[in-house]
């Protein structure tokens, strides 16, 4: 059922549902049919029955009775399916019609209407005893049904007949009507169908019904402009890999190519070997954080979380940024707290992003400027900032920062080495933290890089603030 085209499917419930109802229909019909015809005669045997027992009341002897009740004009002219005994059942009368078609010498003598047939004819019959002179009358009064069952079977023949077609007829309808019903969500399908990563660009023709195929091809439509995104960034950062690549593999050729151009001394031959290690060094740690990139793109670098103190990981990044900050002769200045600031976190990350940021702030500030490392709590975070008093960056460029490749000034960037990845991957620690990056900065003036990590929880801040 289930392989089944949808609109089979829809058109085979449908009719499920209607032959189901048509039944039902039938059996109500016939029964509510049969049910008013037995009142309707029930009605008019009460009725005439009145006449025959007040008839009876008046006259109690019993050769008397039968003679009046053969005389009898309202009684001949309503029924001549009478028929009186005593109780042993013994006949007092019995009209000709009822000795053809009536039951037998009654064995019951409480009231009752029961639906018989002892001959050819259907009948209803009445039965009532009737006290008069101190003897019991059984009168048995009957009405035939052969007319109106036959006019039940008419009725059944048709139902019997006309129900197969209807229901055709019916299905045939559910048909059409489910297809043209999914009539758009073929067209969906078709040009669903065509799209492909050449021409992730081209949009669904959303129709405007405000309805389900609406918002189906609305919704189709943002998942294609996702993918598109997705795939554009992918495109581009493999392009953008590739080309950082080759810049260092075509200098390395270069450099190996120039020396064995011609005999050379061997401190010439030292020389070239330490310029290409060197650059081999810059080339694989590329490698490692476009790798690094691309897990946590794919979802597969992990954090390893567990509760550590933020006051000693930015303590030990700022060991190594002091260092760094000192050959350059910049004054560096570190502001953390005495009590420590739990936090979830993967030390590893931290100590990374941490000294991203200082790597950055050392770079891009010249000699006999300022950095300022500084951690605090603060709104259920650990807030920790990194300041310089270096060149800064430019309005229209802070946006982009974040940016896998950019680097503000490309050339003057490119002196410096770095290939542009270090922010992105920054962010990417902060955010798998539960954390924000932010940068503020003014050209000449400085930067301030700002990382917000998540508290590890209350309470546990609270005992470790209190150790
Ligand atoms: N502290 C800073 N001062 C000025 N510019 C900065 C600073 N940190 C980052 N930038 C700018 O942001 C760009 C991206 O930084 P990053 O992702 O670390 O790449 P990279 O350092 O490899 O160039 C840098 O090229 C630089 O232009
Ligand atoms: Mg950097």
């Amino acid at each position: 059922m289930t392989s089944l085209p949808l609109r089979i499917r829809i058109t085979a419930w449908y009719f499920a549902v209607l032959a189901t109802g048509f039944s039902l229909f039938g059996v109500i019909a016939f029964y509510a049919m049969r049910g008013s015809i037995h009142e309707t005669v029930d009605e008019n045997l009460q009725d005439q029955i009145q006449g025959v027992r007040e008839l009876i009341e008046r006259t109690s002897g019993k050769a008397e009775l039968a003679h009046d009740l053969e005389q009898d004009e309202e009684i001949r002219a309503g029924s001549d399916l009478l028929q009186v005994s005593d109780p042993a059942g013994n006949w007092i009368y019995r009209s000709r019609t009822m000795s053809l078609y009536g039951p037998g010498a009654p064995r019951e003598t409480r009231t009752s209407i029961t639906t018989q047939q002892p001959n050819a004819v259907p009948l209803r019959v009445l039965t009532l005893p009737v006290q008069a002179g101190g003897k019991t009358y059984i009168v048995q009064l009957a009405y035939p049904l052969d007319d109106f069952y036959e006019a039940l079977a008419r009725f059944r023949r048709v139902l019997f007949l006309s129900s197969p077609l209807l229901l055709l007829l019916a299905s045939a309808g559910g048909y059409w009507l489910s297809r043209r019903a999914l009539a758009p969500v073929d067209q969906i399908t078709r040009e669903a169908r065509s799209i492909s990563a050449q021409n992730l660009s081209s949009r669904l023709v959303v129709p405007h019904t405000g309805d389900e195929l609406q918002r189906l091809s609305e919704t189709l439509n943002g998942m294609l402009a996702r993918l598109e995104q997705a795939f554009r960034r992918i495109t581009q950062f493999t392009a953008d890999a590739s080309h950082e690549l080759r810049t260092p593999v075509a200098l390395m050729r270069t450099r190996a190519e120039v020396a064995l151009r011609r005999p050379r001394s061997e401190e010439e031959y030292r020389d070239t070997l330490r310029q290409i290690l060197e650059d081999l060094q810059r080339t694989s740690s590329l490698i490692e954080n476009l790798m690094l990139l691309a897990r946590a793109d794919s979802g597969t670098e992990a954090l390893q979380r567990t509760r550590i103190n933020m006051v000693e990981s930015v303590g030990e990044a700022c060991l190594e940024g002091r260092t760094l900050a000192e050959t350059k002769q910049i004054i560096f200045l570190e502001e953390l707290p005495e009590s420590p600031i739990w936090i979830e976190g993967d030390s590893n990350s931290l100590r990374r992003l941490f000294l991203i940021l200082l790597d950055n702030a050392v770079k891009y500030t010249p000699p006999q400027g300022r950095i300022t490392v500084s951690l605090r709590s603060s709104d259920g975070c650990a807030v920790a900032e990194v300041r310089d008093t270096g060149i800064g960056i430019a309005a229209e460029d802070l946006p982009h920062v974040f940016e896998r490749f950019f680097r503000a000034d490309r050339a003057r960037s490119r002196e410096t080495g770095g290939a542009g990845l270090g922010l992105s991957i920054g962010q990417w620690i902060a955010q798998a933290h539960g954390g924000t990056i932010r940068v503020f900065s003014k050209p000449g003036e400085g930067s301030v890089f700002q990382v917000q990590i998540p508290l590890a929880g209350e309470e546990e801040n609270a005992v470790g603030s209190k150790q």
